[in-house]
């Protein structure tokens, strides 16, 4: 009976109530300066003050203990929104975009996703395997405990299940828990230039059975935009994935306000992502239908764009969650503390609401609640020591990860 007790931690965790936080719950935290975890087999047995923890180690308990150092120790990042499985970079697009040229401008003319999907159908599972690995370490490193990738490079039935494969081969090998999200609906293919209704047709009828028949993934998403997909075609999309038993998401109101918010509530979707053009009514119908609003700010200041108003959804009870959309066109990163430092000096999320936002909020965006997203009796013992007194240090500390020890199920991983 082995049992590891870590001491003399400066221990931050929100509190699940059983839903994700919203309005003045997304600022709560439980506090315990000077306080002690105890873990066995991976999860957390005891957190709090040391006295009380201490006297739930059984007698015949063989105990390591852990010094912390009064350092600030809180749950491993969730990160609900990636797109880090692709084959190239595009580091030549973004010097078009500092130039000037708009995100979906580069899109229209062919560049942009379907330059990346160009890259993957010509890289084996073998190679994006790889990519993504990488980036998934590359995550870890900075905190990033749990995570979801996307596929929605493939755009065809081939590539979008060799993605999904790449993507469950690192699941499988990776000391991560990853999602994985199937985004067929990332952009109209070429072959479909004109007949977009007609490929969101074969999305029903012929990748959705596939996917769902592989079991490689739960989750539906799709990107509605002007010029990509129109609301109409992700209602008939994402309702076909729900009838199939697939949970639903969708890139909602990034660039133009088409209503996505709306639609993500009228669809009861677990998340509904982006918003940076989302109007005030749908925003509230979200709020009403319980959708977490995923915020991704590293893509608003990639993309030079103003910031999703993460005031007014806190003030309207949307439980807001915060992910990197770590991707090589709108927002190259791994980072969740660039994400969170970004909420909290550009979005005005106080640190508190910025560490449920990259915690428990998003767990349940990606329905892995039950098992992270905050240090309670009888989740993983998921947690990161920080170099710093409190979650500010993740804001105040610019441009420098903090992140100095990560645990997953009670290991050291970095
Ligand atoms: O979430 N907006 C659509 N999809 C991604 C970007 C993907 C890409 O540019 O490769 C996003 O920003
Ligand atoms: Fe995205």
């Amino acid at each position: 009976m082995y049992y590891t007790l870590f001491r003399n931690a400066n221990i931050f965790s929100p509190i699940d109530r059983g839903m994700p936080a919203a309005g003045k719950h997304q600022a709560e935290l439980a506090q315990y300066p000077g306080g002690a975890l105890l873990v066995h087999e991976g999860m957390v047995v005891a957190v709090g003050d040391e006295a009380k923890v201490v006297a739930q180690v059984p007698a015949a308990a063989t105990v390591q203990v852990r010094e912390v150092d009064g350092r600030c120790l809180i749950p491993g990042f969730v990160d609900p929104h990636t797109h880090m499985c692709f084959a190239a970079r595009r580091e030549a697009e973004f010097v078009e975009r500092l130039k000037g040229t708009p995100y979906l401008e580069i899109l229209a003319k062919g560049g942009g996703i379907l330059s990346s999907v160009k890259a993957v159908a010509a890289a084996s599972e073998k190679a994006l395997y790889e990519v993504t690995s990488t980036h998934a370490a590359s995550a870890l490193r900075f905190g990033t405990t749990t995570l979801e990738i996307k596929s929605g490079y493939g755009l065809d039935t081939e590539n979008e299940l060799k993605m999904l494969a790449a993507i469950g081969r690192v699941a499988k090998e990776s000391v991560q828990d990853i999602v994985a999200t199937f985004l067929g609906a990332h952009a109209i293919p070429p072959e479909y230039g004109d007949d977009p209704d007609g490929f969101i047709e074969m999305l029903v009828q012929e990748m959705l059975p596939a996917v769902c028949e592989q079991g490689i993934s739960n989750y539906c998403d799709i990107f509605c935009e002007k010029g990509v997909f129109s609301i109409e075609q992700g209602r008939r999309l994402l309702s076909a994935a729900k009838a199939l038993g697939m949970k639903v998401k969708l890139h909602a109101d990034e660039v133009n306000d088409l209503g996505g918010a709306g639609l993500a509530a009228e669809l009861n979707a677990c998340s509904a992502d982006h918003l940076l053009a989302a109007g005030d009514d749908n925003l509230r119908a979200m709020a009403k239908a319980g959708v977490v609003a995923t915020l991704l700010p590293a893509t608003a200041y990639s993309l030079r764009k103003p910031y999703a108003r993460a005031r007014f959804m806190i003030e309207n009870n949307l439980p807001v969650a915060l992910a990197t959309d770590c991707n090589p066109g709108s927002s190259y990163t791994e980072s969740m503390p660039f994400v969170i430092g970004l909420a909290i000096l550009n979005m005005q999320m106080t640190p508190e609401e910025a560490l449920v936002g990259a915690t428990l909020n998003p767990a349940y965006a990606i329905g892995m609640e039950k098992k992270v997203g905050s240090l309670d009796v009888g989740k993983q013992a998921d947690f990161l020591v920080l170099d710093g007194e409190s979650p500010a240090i993740l804001a105040y500390h610019a441009g420098v990860s903090p992140v100095v020890e990560v645990y997953k199920k009670g290991e050291q991983v970095v």
